[in-house]
């Protein structure tokens, strides 16, 4: 069920965009905007901006722009109703509790309850740990170097031989059966009823960036199979969307993190002072794990095993880090297996200079790329240069790319001109690329349907900015002059708001619910065209109100059928435009 326009309206307007965003992007000002480092992807300079007037954001560089309610939803990954109940708390307004389902209210009472359940677990093992039957988990992970201030920190635990006691503790506590099994704490079956799903294991407990316990890893003590038992995927446990050890890492202010893959290398780096680490849960690295990463920071060192294994699996991270615009550098470990062990052996300077060390991705990648060719063997050298051409296409920048160009070719003593004739040969074949040579010299040609569109968005940001405009404009153009259906639309919703004497982009925003739909009505109040210096804005007006107006008589016409009507209006049409070519626009 849906709240009613009036409550999402009244949340919304009494959340200042500067104060929401604020807590999230550093803000300059400039004229009437805010501008900051976009949160949504990778720059150096600032075109993320927020518009108090607007109360809108909305960046020039990606496109992503909306209200408060959009911001969180891009930026937590909240639903609407996520955002709407945060924005709602802050402001002070109750949200009418009827309006959620029963089966929502059902689940949010779920979700919280095995919230807790898992914290009283995780007290409990934590305890367990510490008593005389914890004896051998203490002694296991004290063995491997982990200091008791350390055992604290990441709330590790121990489940004890028994098979029963964390049920029979938690029922005595009122937590229910069902509970129990769909937290993943416990399992049922016919011959040992309800029993513990860990035992005789040192147990991690998995904590969200907000250090709620959402999950658990239980260890064996010896060799035994399997070495790890995970808990299963619940309402509150995600193994795609969290980070093993993201809880403290958020607060370590660096700005980067270093990924690997075990607990124990998690652990073992925090130790060592290393806080900025973190670890997939088990699984492999996904995209929402790198979404989750760049919320708090902007690059990624790989810090995998050294073995085959950990190779694939940082040629994966890599690849999927690349997608997202977020640069990485990967860390050897050689000669040992894990960040645990060489910082157990080697220490925390020898880390420190490893990460120093680090190696840039792309020559990470062709490091593994050229063991398939033997360098000394002339056509098998060919291919090489032929595969690292191939390698370079992927760099969309231009700058970047032959930065990298030059230093391959410095590396692997192949002249760079030839390199740069074989890149550009082979981005012209069309071979898919991110990186394609532009047809003829001109760049950024825009078609004449992008230009026309550009100017409708145009005109609708002047108005919104400039709202005296809007007689004039009323004059001449129509909420359907405007050739885009969303385009139109939002058209209409400001012409209604301008004759109710009221204007606000922001609420013409909730309307839409797609949050990509969201960013393109972001974008029509936040267009800008640049003016010659000695155009008159009267006269840029006009002929900003006649391109647009004729554009759509054009449209209307192309798809009119031929009838004595569609005539007439055509001719009324044409009539129309020429009075509007001759007449003089005064601001
Ligand atoms: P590793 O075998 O590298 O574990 O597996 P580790 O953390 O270095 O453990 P130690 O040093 O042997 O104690 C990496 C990660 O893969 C998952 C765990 O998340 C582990 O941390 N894993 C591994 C499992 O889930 N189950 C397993 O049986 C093994
Ligand atoms: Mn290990």
């Amino acid at each position: 069920m849906r709240y009613s326009d009036e409550l999402i309206e009244e949340v919304r307007s009494k959340n200042d965009i500067l104060d929401v965003v604020g807590n999230y992007v550093h803000l300059q000002k400039r004229g009437n905007t805010y501008f900051g480092l976009c949160p949504f992807h990778n720059e150096k300079t600032a075109s993320f901006s927020v518009t108090p007037s607007k109360q809108m954001y909305y960046c020039f560089g990606c496109q992503k722009g909306g209200n408060v309610f959009t911001f969180l939803q891009e930026y937590e990954n909240y639903s609407f109703q996520e955002a709407l109940t945060v924005l709602a708390e802050k402001a002070g307004i109750t949200l009418p509790e009827a309006d959620s389902s029963a089966a929502e209210k059902a689940r949010d009472t779920l979700r919280k309850r095995m919230l807790e359940v898992n914290k009283e677990a995780a007290r409990y093992y934590a305890y367990a740990l510490r008593s005389p039957q914890g004896e051998p988990g203490y002694k296991y992970l004290t063995g491997r170097g982990l200091s008791d201030d350390t055992l604290m920190k990441f709330g590790l635990g121990f489940a004890n031989i028994s098979s029963d006691d964390l049920v029979k503790y938690l029922r005595s506590k009122g937590y229910e059966d069902q509970l129990l099994i769909d937290s993943g704490l416990a399992s049922f079956d016919e011959k040992h009823g309800l029993h513990d799903k860990f035992w005789n294991r040192v147990m991690y407990p998995i904590q969200d960036a907000n250090h709620r316990v959402i999950g658990f890893g239980g260890r064996v003590m010896g060799d035994a199979k399997p070495k790890y038992l995970n808990s299963q995927e619940t309402l509150v446990f995600n193994k795609s969307r969290n980070l093993y050890g993201l809880n403290l890492a958020r607060s370590s202010r660096t700005d980067y993190f270093i990924l690997c893959e075990g607990y124990m290398d998690v652990i073992a780096m925090h130790q060592a002072g290393f806080n900025m680490a973190v670890a997939s849960l088990g699984t492999a690295f996904t995209e929402g794990q790198a979404t989750l990463i760049r919320r708090f920071v902007r690059r990624v060192y790989l810090a995998y095993d050294s073995d085959g294994a950990g190779v694939n699996a940082t040629l994966k991270a890599i690849s999927i880090l690349k997608n997202m615009d977020m640069p990485c550098r990967i860390i050897s470990m050689e000669p040992y297996k894990d960040a645990d062990e060489f910082i157990r052996n080697l220490g925390h300077d020898e880390f420190q200079k490893r990460i120093d060390d680090a190696m840039d991705s792309f020559f990470f990648e062709l490091k593994i790329m050229e063991r398939d060719y033997d360098l000394k063997d002339p056509g098998s050298r060919s291919d090489f240069a032929d595969a690292l051409a191939l390698k370079l296409c992927e760099f969309e920048d231009e700058i970047r790319r032959e930065n990298y160009l030059i230093s391959v070719a410095d590396k692997y003593q192949i002249a760079a001109d030839q390199l740069r004739r074989s890149v550009i040969a082979k981005a012209a074949k069309g071979i898919k690329t991110r990186y394609e040579e532009p047809k003829s010299g001109i760049q950024n040609t825009m078609t004449t349907e992008a230009l026309i569109l550009k100017k409708q968005r145009y005109l609708i940001t002047w108005l919104s900015e400039e709202p005296e405009i809007y007689p004039i404009v009323k004059k001449y153009i129509e909420p359907s002059d405007f050739t885009d259906p969303l385009y139109a639309e939002v058209a209409r919703q400001l012409y209604a708001d301008m004759d109710a004497g009221r204007i606000s982009p922001a609420a013409i925003i909730t309307t839409f619910d797609d949050e990509q739909d969201q960013s393109r009505v972001a974008e029509l109040f936040n267009t800008t065209l640049v003016l010659d210096a000695d155009t008159e804005k009267g006269q840029a007006l006009h002929d900003i109100i006649y391109m647009v107006k004729k554009n759509a008589v054009e449209v209307r016409s192309a798809s009119d059928a031929m009838d004595a009507e569609a005539i007439t209006r055509q001719m009324n049409d044409k009539k129309a435009l020429e009075e509007l070519r001759k007449t003089t626009i005064n601001l």
